[in-house]
Parts: structure tokens; C-alpha cells; sequence
């Protein structure tokens, strides 16, 4: 949910930690804040609002070496400049910033408030920076340790204290954070987009895992292993990848990458020759696969929807029963695990917290969980028995959507390997590798039309609310045209299924409302065209979202046209148009595309 960043070596260090946070700003924007520790002692700046507000309000000369610095998102009390990380001692010598939620935090608080201690913020971190100058541990790392050890909840956390002035001491449990390696150098996140500016080469921190960090170097261990001698990878994001790059926003970046990035997802996957997909990552041999009986796909938000999506491709290809829930529910009902299910989660950060419990639950239970996830080495990636990787490259925007694609595309590649072991033949497997390979270039004449459908888009924007209707595989992509235009453009925008708005719904039609009509030529479309006239007979506007076969005919709509690929890939060209609606009608709004209110990248705490 926030973002953490740490320096450590010979250059100063806000500059540094400032661009960092710049950086990770999509993972919280409601206040920031760092903490530098100089010849005279700390110096920390914290401010409401963005990191730009933050710089502006940094001393000219803040002299330095070491540091760390946060972007949060608020749980625990306000927006505040005292509820901002990083926070302090009550003498300012050790300061922390942390992601993640300190369970007991209200019982050390009564504790430590018994003690003495005065308190200056709601947060449950600040108890961390207590603890830690209270311990009487003669190394930092042990004071650290010490506290932790009185910590229930999850966390990943930096600390400076001025008495080990040459080192930032980390700790992860349940949130993310890495060490990036330089030259006499070290850095610090919770995040690679913050590194790749610095360093390919990464540390990745266990649960239960300590680094203490200096410009020499670092050393990893836990409460047991005094070393755990964790080695760096090294990571394939490049700077350009986390750029603007000539865009106006990440969002409109992430946008037109698709027909390159899917491309590349695709290399190395697809075997034409019998007409299936490598996917030697799930770690499944084909009298594996051909054990399942089940596939139960489990994500949040819009990786749920393309869930839903990815549960109807491995039905129709593979004749296999598979069902979509919200890992967010899915963990606080006690589920069944069954031993011929495969289980599968998808996530673009591989952070989201309910996901991540999910998978613990299923694998506590003996369940079998593969990925489907775009952040390597990210905790839902490792904690997996095998996966997928999405290989979309880095996604800025909070709005997903590349990286749904992507996912869409990881489905059908799954869908078609759990085919070809069942009753799929080697001609249709052929038949949905062409339509893979064909999807780049359709993605691409889909984007050709930008400038039409932004002129849609902002026809639409002027409603206060929408409708986005579908059918069976069209369901799935009118629940995300109606997430993504909710979270951008803070339009309502309700999705439905076509064939249930007579139940009901159709009582809300008006001019003012307009439907937004998932339309694909195949044997449904008669009885969506029939579900357009109702609207329209009521007087409602309507946007198809159609193939170019498809004759509206009497029904008077406006059309966005996608490609027609194989029946069973359409679903993800048809969410193409969604993305662009909802980016132009936010920038005819005048809105913050990439960062918009109230939300934040990647949902790490409950
Ligand atoms: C998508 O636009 C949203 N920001 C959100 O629904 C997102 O898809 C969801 O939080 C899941 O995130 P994940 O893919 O990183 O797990």
C-alpha cells in the first residue's frame, strides 16, 4: 500500500530517497516523508500531500549520507503530518518507516504509555521506534530484532537510529522489501521501481528475514541464523520501464505497450507443432494435469474479473469445471480444498494481501496453487508451487491494464495445455495458437481507433452514471469497462449481466444513463441486439463494443469495432475499447489518471 525507500553510501541521501518515493508514489500518496541522518543527528521532513510537497519543503543543505523515506496510504489514523512516516523516538534518535499492520499495536501502546512514553501519532509504527530505542541491545540490528520479536503483525520496515549512524537495519514479515546492490553503495524498497535507476542487482527478503545495511555491503539472518547468505538476483526492469517515456501518463504508457509486451509473452510459450503451450514454470507433468477435475481461479478487482474470464476459456477448452471467486471472500469462509483442484492465483503486483492468504490457506489445507503474476520474485510468485509469469514489464498506473491482458492471455495459454492433455484436438490447439499469435496486431488496430473512441469517451464522461452490459464471456469484460471507468473517471458505472437487466435494472434507463453494450459476433449476438433495442426503446443511449460483422442494424447505437480472433480469445481484444474509454473520459474529466483518489497500486493490507 505504501512505498519504502532507503539509501546508504556516499552520495547525499534526500535527493536519492525524494526520487525514490517519486517513484513509488502509486503506492500511497496521501502523505510523505524522510529521514536523513547527518554529522549533527537526524533530520527528519515529513508533509500531507505529495512527494513534490515534500521536496519543496526540504532544507537547502541537508547534509547526509544515510537514510530512509515513505509514501503512505492511510490505516491507521488520518492524513496527518504526525501520522506520516518516518516516525521517531520521543528524543528523535531512531526513526522507522514501515508497510503493513502491527496487530498489537494497542497493546504496546498501553504498555509503553505506562512506561512513560508520550505519543505523537494514531499509527501502530510508531510503536516500533519506541521499542527499538528502548532496548538495551548494544547493536542496532539486535535492538531490532528485540523489538520484533514483541511485534505481532505483518511489516516491512527501514530504521535509522543516530547512534549506528553508518547503517539502515530492515526487516520483512508479510510486505515487501528488497536491497538493491551498488557500488559501495546499498539501497533500500519496497518496491523494484524505485532501484532500476541504481541497480539490476536485488536482494530479496524472506518472511522472518533481517538485513542490516551498509555502503560495504549487508548482511541477511533471522532470529535462528546469524547469516541466512541470501544472494542477489538480478532483474530485468530497466529504467525506460518505470519512464514516462513521451506519454502524458503511465496509464496511456501501459496502454499502447500491449501489442510489444504481449508479443514478447508470448516467445518461447507457443508449440505449434502439436498444437499446445510450454509452460514448464507450473511445474506440472501431463499426468498431473490430466489429474485435476477442477480449476478454482482466485484474485481482487480486476484480476478477479479476468478470472472470471480465464474460468470460461478452461471450460470451453478444456471441458474441465472451473469457477472464479474473489480471494477476498474466499479466505474468511473456511473453504473446501479438494486434492484434484487446481488452484490458481492471479496477480499483477503478487502482493495483494488477500490473495497472498488465499494461497497460505489453500497450501496450509494441502491444496495445490499455481500463479498466474506479473511481479517476479514477488510473495504470491515464490509462495506458489509453480506459475505462469506475465511478463508485462512494470505497471505504473493504478489502473490496471496491460497487465490484465496479459492475464487474459496466461488463461488462454493455461486453458489450451489442460486442453491439449484432455479431448482438445491438435488442429484446435493450432487454431488458438494462431489466434494468439494473430492478438498483437488486432490489439494494435484496436488502439488505431483511439481517436474516435475518445470522442465516445467523452460523450460518456458527461453521465453521472452508466450501465456496461454482457453476456456469458462478455459479463466478464463489462464488470471490468465498469471497474475501470469507476476508478478513474469517479463515474458510477454498473455492470450487469445482459440477460438479467430485465430482472430489473431496466427500470433505470434514461437519456442520462448510457449502456455500454458488449456485443461479439458469435451465437449469442441476436439476444444482445434484442437486450440493445429494450434500452434504446426506453429511451437509453447505447455504445457497442462489437465486432465489424455484427449489423446493429434498427438498433441505432454507437460502435466501437474490434477485431473478430477465435471465439474463445475474443474477451480480450473486447476489453481493449474498456481501457481507452475509461482513460479518455478521466482525461476529459480532467482527473489524476494515474493516481486516483482514495486508491493505491497494490492492496497489501486487509
Ligand atoms: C485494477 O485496475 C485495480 N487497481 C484493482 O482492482 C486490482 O486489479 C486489484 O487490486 C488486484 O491487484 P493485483 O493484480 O496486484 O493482485
Amino acid at each position: 500500500m505504501c512505498g519504502i525507500v532507503g539509501y546508504v553510501g556516499r552520495q547525499p541521501a534526500a535527493p536519492i530517497l525524494v526520487e525514490g518515493l517519486t517513484r513509488l508514489e502509486y503506492r500511497g500518496y496521501d502523505s510523505a516523508g524522510i529521514s536523513v541522518a547527518g554529522p549533527h543527528g537526524q533530520t527528519v521532513v515529513r508533509r500531507v500531500g505529495r512527494v513534490r510537497e515534500l521536496e519543496a519543503a526540504l532544507p537547502k543543505r541537508l547534509a547526509g549520507t544515510v537514510g530512509i523515506g515513505h509514501t503512505r496510504w492511510a490505516t491507521h489514523g488520518p492524513a496527518t503530518e504526525a501520522n506520516a512516516h518516518p516516525h521517531t523516538s520521543g528524543d528523535g534518535r531512531v526513526s522507522v518507516v514501515h508497510n503493513g499492520i502491527i496487530d498489537n499495536a494497542a497493546a504496546l501502546r498501553d504498555r509503553l504509555s505506562r512506561e512513560g512514553v508520550t505519543f505523537t501519532s494514531d499509527t501502530d509504527t510508531e510503536v516500533i521506534a519506541h521499542l527499538v530505542a528502548r532496548s538495551t541491545a548494544p547493536e542496532l540490528e539486535e535492538r531490532v530484532l528485540e523489538s520484533l520479536e514483541q511485534v505481532v503483525g505483518t511489516y516491512a520496515i527501514a530504521v535509522l537510529d543516530a547512534e549506528a549512524p553508518d547503517r539502515v537495519v530492515v526487516a520483512r514479515n508479510g510486505s515487501p522489501l528488497i536491497i538493491g546492490v551498488g557500488e559501495r553503495e546499498m539501497f533500500v524498497a519496497s518496491d523494484v521501481a524505485a532501484l532500476v535507476r541504481h541497480t539490476s542487482s536485488v536482494v530479496h527478503l524472506d518472511d522472518g528475514e533481517l538485513a542490516v545495511v551498509t555502503s560495504r555491503g549487508y548482511r541477511t539472518f533471522t532470529r535462528e541464523t546469524p547469516d541466512t547468505g541470501r544472494e542477489p538476483t538480478t532483474i530485468e526492469t530497466s529504467d525506460e520501464d518505470v519512464e514516462l517515456g513521451g506519454h502524458g501518463h503511465f496509464m496511456a504508457k501501459e496502454i499502447a505497450e500491449q501489442p510489444e509486451t504481449v508479443a514478447r509473452m508470448l516467445r518461447g510459450r507457443l508449440d505449434t507443432r502439436f498444437g499446445t503451450a510450454r509452460l514448464d514454470g507450473l511445474n506440472l507433468s501431463p499426468r498431473d494435469l490430466r489429474a485435476f477435475r477442477r480449476v478454482k481461479i482466485l484474485g481482487c478487482g480486476s484480476a478477479y474479473y479476468v478470472g472470471e474470464l480465464g474460468a470460461l476459456m478452461i471450460e470451453e477448452l478444456a471441458r474441465i469445471p472451473a469457477h472464479a471467486e474473489a480471494a477476498s471472500e474466499f479466505r474468511y469462509r473456511n473453504p473446501i480444498i479438494e486434492p484434484d483442484t487446481l488452484y490458481v492465483a492471479v496477480s499483477q503486483s503478487g502482493e495483494t494481501a488477500d490473495t497472498a492468504f488465499a494461497v497460505r490457506e489453500i497450501k496450509r489445507k494441502g491444496g495445490q496453487v499455481v500463479g498466474l503474476v506479473n511481479v517476479v520474485g514477488s510473495t504470491i510468485a515464490r509462495e506458489c508451487d509453480g506459475g505462469i509469469y506475465l511478463h508485462a514489464g512494470p505497471e505504473i498506473a493504478v489502473a490496471s491494464t496491460k497487465a490484465l491482458t496479459h492475464m487474459g492471455v496466461g488463461f488462454a495459454l493455461l486453458a489450451l495445455l489442460l486442453g491439449r492433455v484432455r479431448d482438445l484436438s491438435v488442429a484446435d490447439g493450432q487454431r488458438i495458437i494462431a489466434g494468439l499469435e494473430r492478438l498483437p496486431a488486432d490489439i494494435a488496430q484496436v488502439l488505431g481507433q483511439e481517436d474516435s473512441i475518445s470522442d465516445i469517451a467523452r460523450e460518456l464522461s458527461a453521465a453521472e452514471s452508466l450501465f456496461f452490459i454482457g453476456r456469458v464471456r462478455g459479463f466478464p469484460v463489462a464488470r471490468e469497462g465498469a471497474q475501470k471507468f469507476k476508478e478513474i473517471s469517479y463515474r458510477h458505472a454498473e455492470a450487469y449481466q445482459t440477460s438479467e437487466l430485465k430482472h430489473g435494472p431496466l427500470a433505470l434507463i434514461e437519456p442520462s444513463r448510457p449502456t455500454v453494450a458488449v456485443i461479439p459476433a458469435d451465437d449469442l449476438t441476436s439476444r444482445n441486439l434484442a437486450a440493445a433495442e429494450q434500452v434504446m426503446a426506453r429511451g437509453g443511449r447505447v455504445v457497442a463494443v462489437t465486432h465489424p460483422s455484427v449489423d446493429l442494424g434498427e438498433v441505432g447505437a454507437r460502435r466501437i469495432d474490434v477485431p473478430r480472433n477465435e471465439t474463445e480469445l475474443d474477451p480480450i481484444l473486447l476489453m481493449i475499447p474498456m481501457q481507452l474509454l475509461a482513460y479518455h473520459a478521466a482525461v476529459s474529466l480532467g482527473l489524476d489518471i494515474d493516481k486516483p483518489r482514495n486508491l493505491a497500486k497494490s492492496v497489501t493490507v486487509e
